[in-house]
């Protein structure tokens, strides 16, 4: 039987040592990662590729997604107002900055004061289901939303907290190195009408570029530097159109109108940001991003991009994903590229988050989100 020398105990428990204050090492960094003291705050406005359960808080909206089968994949398989079989976009986009979702909504903060300024301090999340950059969006189709003006406007209310709690230049600073991620415009584009609206396609665009514009405007006066925007993706893919369309591809109307759209807002974000001498951005290409994904689907494990994974009718597309409907719901969620007839999977989140956090120019320009967020 072999002796185990002195020696090499005493190196086995140098070895355990060391092992054990590695170990501690990154149970402390676990906390401090938990506690998010390094996280900047996030503030996320949008529409429903955002809404974290803001709408859950709105008694007369029909944009709804707080019932099941919506949250199947989500802890508890709990339906918490997110259009998504689990996470959404905002929740991966705040991972990638060391969160473990989204901020909650504004909505839910304000429900507790006791608790509110200590949670407002990592940032909120104002996005609201059915919304758009017009206040007249979303309302024929949804009635009640918050459109992107007063999800400002609540932004407001959280600036002055900062302000009550820290004083003026601290606030300054904290929201000069917060995100403000902003993920609008699908809705407008859907409701466009020239009946209703009195205007032609393009002069709608200018009244969505200018509305744009003052909502960003209001957004840096606010002490807002560091945009992230995302476009409007193919929506003319989405199984509701195709369904409604009765389309074999997509809607190409649609998608045309999303790349103006994405044109539109590039060249408004390049002169804003000429004028605001200490704003930066970057801007997603959600088109970009989602067709890469229906181009090559198996080049990201997808392999469905046509249905819905839960809905009803031709490609599930025709009634939304909720209980009274009684919805087909897929097996493999994470081989579907939509959840329901207009929102991605949580696995389609979780490749736009990343791609947003790292992806090159095609998809993400002038810089992508990790270096926005790293930008001084
Ligand atoms: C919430 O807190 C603020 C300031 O701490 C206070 O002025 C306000 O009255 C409180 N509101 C409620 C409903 O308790
Ligand atoms: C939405 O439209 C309805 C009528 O269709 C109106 O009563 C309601 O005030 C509108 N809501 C908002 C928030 O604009
Ligand atoms: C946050 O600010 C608003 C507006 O100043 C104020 O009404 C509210 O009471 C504040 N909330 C807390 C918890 O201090
Ligand atoms: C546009 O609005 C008018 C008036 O509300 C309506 O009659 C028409 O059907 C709408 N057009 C489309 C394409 O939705
Ligand atoms: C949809 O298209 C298919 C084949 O292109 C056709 O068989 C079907 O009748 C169409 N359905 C409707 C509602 O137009
Ligand atoms: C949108 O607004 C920006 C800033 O005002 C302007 O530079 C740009 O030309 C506008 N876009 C269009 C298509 O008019
Ligand atoms: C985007 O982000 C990563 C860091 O996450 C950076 O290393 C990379 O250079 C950026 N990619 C491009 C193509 O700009």
């Amino acid at each position: 039987m072999a002796k185990i020398s002195p020696l090499v105990s005493v190196v086995a428990f140098l070895l355990q040592l060391s092992l054990g204050i590695i170990m501690l090492i990154m149970m402390i960094m676990d906390v401090v990662n938990a506690n998010n003291l390094q996280a900047v705050p996030i503030f996320i406005f949008g529409d429903s590729t955002v809404d974290v359960g803001t709408n859950n808080f709105l008694p007369n909206t029909r944009a709804r997604a707080n019932v099941t089968p919506n949250g199947i994949d989500y802890p508890h398989s709990e339906p918490t107002g997110r259009f998504s079989n689990g996470l959404n976009t905002a929740d991966e986009i705040a991972k990638k900055f060391g969160y473990n979702r989204s901020p909650k909504p504004f909505l839910s903060l304000v429900q507790d004061n006791s608790t509110f300024l200590r949670n407002v301090l990592n940032g909120a999340n104002f996005a609201s289901g059915g919304s758009g950059i017009r206040q007249s969006t979303g309302n024929q189709s949804y009635g009640e939303v918050v459109w992107l003006g007063k999800q400002i406007e609540q932004f407001v209310t959280v600036q002055q907290n900062f302000t009550a709690i820290m004083g003026p230049e601290a606030t300054w600073k904290k929201l000069s190195e917060s995100l403000f991620i902003i993920s609008v415009g699908s809705n407008d584009l859907f409701d466009y009408n020239e009946t209703t609206s009195g205007l032609s396609k393009e002069g709608y665009l200018l009244s969505l570029n200018s509305t744009y514009r003052n909502h960003l405007e209001n957004l840096y006066s606010l002490g807002a530097r560091k945009f992230g925007i995302v476009s409007v993706p193919p929506i003319g893919c989405c199984p509701a159109v195709r369904a409604a369309h009765n389309a074999t591809g997509c809607v190409e109307e649609l998608n045309a109108y999303a790349r103006i759209f994405h044109t539109v807002l590039d060249t408004l974000l390049s002169s804003l940001s000429s004028q605001l001498i200490e704003m930066k951005y970057a801007l997603g290409n959600a088109y970009e991003i989602t067709m890469e994904i229906i181009e090559d689907p198996s080049a990201f494990g997808i392999e469905e991009t046509n249905s819905a994974c839960c809905g009803n009718g031709n490609l599930n597309g025709e009634k939304p994903c909720a209980a009274i409907y009684h919805p087909n719901v897929c097996a493999k969620r994470e081989k579907y590229l939509f959840w329901d007839l207009f929102h991605p999977t949580q696995e389609a989140a979780k490749i736009a988050a990343r791609t947003l956090h790292g992806g090159g120019k095609r998809f993400v320009a002038p810089i992508n989100f990790s270096q926005l967020a790293a930008a001084n």
